[in-house]
């Protein structure tokens, strides 16, 4: 699975990417991450040249007023279109293209899982601001998605949590594909060392049936836990 990540900050998914299991999965080529920033693909003027800004605008006002700045359309497409052409590269690819908006389809697990399966290439715009000119969305096709009910500041975290939640559905990222629970919401508690746990003069104790080695009753304990 290649995920080609389209942001203006590619630095902020440094530590997350690069420690434990995705930094394995990219060792192990099951994973890999491309960064395309939107800035790149904007050429200087002369005048910006010569007043030497320390990178180029690609934000601007919106149309018809109201607050905050909008990331131009073009800037955004031509980064697709450099993704697009690097995937050129590989044989029978499918792309998926995901545009991060709150207003998007609720991403879950199973949203995960059908990417895994289907696809060899997933594109993931961030946007930032108050958004992405809306004229994208009529040259380049692609899903809005969204991670959750709340307003984030940028497209950057759902883009960490897709690649992370596809990545976990991926053969081989996880030490033990079993441990791959689909329904983690609904899964069981559970404890580990040391067997009595003193806090506070307190002691707490692991559920003794757990210590029992009767794997049918861990089993139904499991199923109410
Ligand atoms: N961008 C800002 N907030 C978002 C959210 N909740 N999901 C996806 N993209 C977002």
């Amino acid at each position: 699975m290649r995920f080609h990540i389209i942001t203006l900050f590619p630095n902020s998914f440094d530590s997350y990417i690069n420690e434990s299991i995705l930094a394995r999965a990219q060792k192990e080529k099951i994973i890999s991450f491309n960064f395309y920033n939107p800035r790149e693909t904007v050429t200087p003027t002369e005048a910006q040249k010569e007043k030497e800004l320390p990178y180029l605008r690609i934000d601007e006002k919106p149309y018809g007023g109201g607050p905050g700045m909008v990331m131009q359309a073009l800037p955004v497409v031509k980064s697709v279109e450099r993704a697009l052409k690097k995937i050129a590269q590989y044989k029978k690819t499918k792309t998926k293209i995901i545009f991060f908006t709150p207003q998007g389809v609720s991403f879950d697990t199973s949203y995960a899982k059908n990417l895994a399966q289907k696809y060899t290439d997933i594109i993931l715009i961030c946007g930032r601001y108050e958004g992405i000119d809306a004229r994208i969305k009529k040259i380049i096709k692609m899903e809005e998605v969204s991670i959750g009910n709340y307003v984030l500041t940028g497209g950057e975290l759902p883009a960490m949590i897709i690649a992370d939640c596809v990545s976990r559905q991926l053969e081989g990222v996880l030490g033990n594909f079993d441990s791959r629970e689909e329904e983690r919401e609904a899964s069981h508690d559970v404890y580990t060392r040391p067997e009595i746990l003193e806090y506070k003069g307190k002691k707490y104790r692991v559920p003794k049936i757990l210590l029992s080695g009767d794997h049918k009753k861990i089993n139904e304990w499991r199923e109410k836990h």
